[in-house]
């Protein structure tokens, strides 16, 4: 075989890759998503070059203009590389040459691929890190601004699935707002170790040129650089804790998929899917299906699987790069896109697609014995030792079932048999409404906590 006219590879090789080997070796296909941060993190190194002496100032001028004309070649589609360009980095270098002509091959003086991807790659997540941010924020409006028209919703809330006591439709919905929180937090701590510069470290050792590393981890706004060149091109720690809060998110878009698919079914019949945001049946006309939570929860699956793939690629990784770190893009662009699908769609969801049928919530938590610890606390509260009332409502549950009773309909008679201490006002404390704003303690579902947490999210929303 003949060498490759587009051969990049120094004098050293007589042949051309094999065609085949030439596409299992490419990333091309996939970090070409890291096209605009490869073209700002050279342009910075270029700048840098300059600054240092190592190229003219005239030299560094053509380089970063060079690279601002591929971006607006890419941006308009003009740019498009090949399976012979191998991977992004390649790809822009030689399209500078063409465009620049030989100054454009002075820019990876004092630069290895290696120091390169993993600048382009930090940059790339803190960008998205961002922009997951901001959508979690979204996702936490929808949640409070239901939350706000469903503080006086009743919901059956449950333990084991079982019907436990009842809470505000908000409280509920609250949690979700507490969850994204914390994953809004996470991402803002995982940010600041992806926010660390590896330019310069070189292929790993640093470099023989007088560079100036803090200059380019400057004008790329990277809060600090890596102290060791072969830990700053070997580190992937950051995309594994970014999966793993991307994990998380997953995790918690998947709790609440499942509670609404669950909703929506006959059985609880709590909610209503609108038309935009559900599908129908091929076959079955009645149908009409919760596609949107189902796929979030089926989309977790792949995001867990990433963060499985980032933690098994590194563990048996020798120092310094090894060509296994290219596997760790698509792992990473995947998680992103999944992600950012899940909670665009769990939003309009929220936003659009999701009416609570009140009759039918009503109608669960007058229907059943979730006010019994009610029952119990009432006598604690009048001197009988809590064990002991516990175990008088349990017999008192037990006949009402077999008698097909629900508590409120014993008759005052009754309850003073079952214990003097029982008063009319046994039927205002276990009504759900009472059994609910009772639950006053700091962080529970009564009313007044609600009101104060809904106004603690409020304010947190509007600061950030
Ligand atoms: N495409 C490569 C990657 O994604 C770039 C770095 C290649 N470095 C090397 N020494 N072969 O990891």
């Amino acid at each position: 075989m003949e060498t490759s006219p587009t051969q990049t590879w120094s004098q050293r090789f007589e042949t051309a890759l094999h065609p085949a080997i030439a596409i299992f070796n490419a990333s091309i296909g996939f970090d070409i998503e890291l096209i605009e941060y490869d073209l700002t993190g050279s342009q910075a190194h270029a700048k840098m070059l300059a600054k240092s002496g190592i190229i003219s100032p005239e030299e560094g001028e053509q380089l970063v203009n060079g690279l601002e004309q591929i971006r607006q070649e890419y941006r308009q589609g003009q740019f498009q590389p090949g399976i012979e360009d191998e991977d992004v980095h390649f790809a822009v270098e030689r399209r500078l040459t063409q465009l620049v002509g030989d100054v454009g091959k002075k820019l990876h003086t004092a630069r290895s691929r290696n120091d390169q991807v993993g600048t382009d790659t930090r940059l790339y997540l803190r960008a998205q890190i961002e922009a997951i941010q901001q959508q979690l924020k979204a996702f936490q409006r929808a949640l409070l601004t239901l939350a706000e028209a469903h503080v006086e919703t009743l919901i059956p809330g449950y333990t084991h699935l079982q019907r436990a006591q009842p809470l505000s439709l908000a409280h509920h919905l609250l949690a979700y707002v507490e969850m994204s929180q914390r994953d809004w937090e996470r991402l803002s701590d995982v940010s600041r170790r992806v926010n660390i510069s590896p330019l310069g470290c070189g292929a790993l050792a640093g470099t023989t040129f007088p560079i100036d590393r803090h200059y380019s981890a400057d004008l790329l706004g990277f809060e600090r650089v890596y102290s060791n060149s072969l830990d700053g091109v070997s580190d992937r720690d950051f995309a594994i804790e970014f999966a793993c809060a991307a994990s998380l998110i997953m995790v918690h878009l998947s709790r609440l998929s499942e509670e609404i698919i669950l909703w929506a079914s006959e059985e609880f019949g709590f909610v209503t899917l609108n038309d935009s945001c559900s599908t129908g049946s091929s076959i079955m006309p009645q149908k009409k299906n919760p596609d949107v939570p189902e796929l979030v929860r089926g989309k977790a699956g792949r995001v867990f699987g990433h963060l499985q793939a980032l933690l098994v690629i590194m563990k048996g990784l020798p120092l310094a790069y090894n060509k296994d770190l290219q596997e760790d893009k698509e792992a990473l662009f995947d998680s992103v896109k999944t992600v950012k699908g899940c909670l665009e769609a769990m939003t309009i969801l929220l936003q659009e697609g999701i009416n609570f049928r009140p009759n039918r919530l009503i109608q669960a938590v007058n229907e059943d014995f979730s006010n019994a610890t009610d029952v119990a606390d009432y006598l604690a509260a009048k001197g009988v030792p809590f064990r002991e009332a516990y175990n008088l409502v349990g017999k008192v549950v037990k006949t009402s079932l077999a008698a097909g009773k629900l508590l409120r309909e014993l008759t005052l008679e009754e309850w003073q048999e079952i214990h003097p201490a029982f008063e009319e006002d046994i039927y205002e404390a276990i009504a759900p409404r009472q059994v609910v704003a009772a639950r006053n303690s700091f962080g529970g579902t009564g009313f007044e906590q609600v009101q104060r947490a809904l106004q603690v999210a409020r304010n947190l929303l509007d600061e950030q």
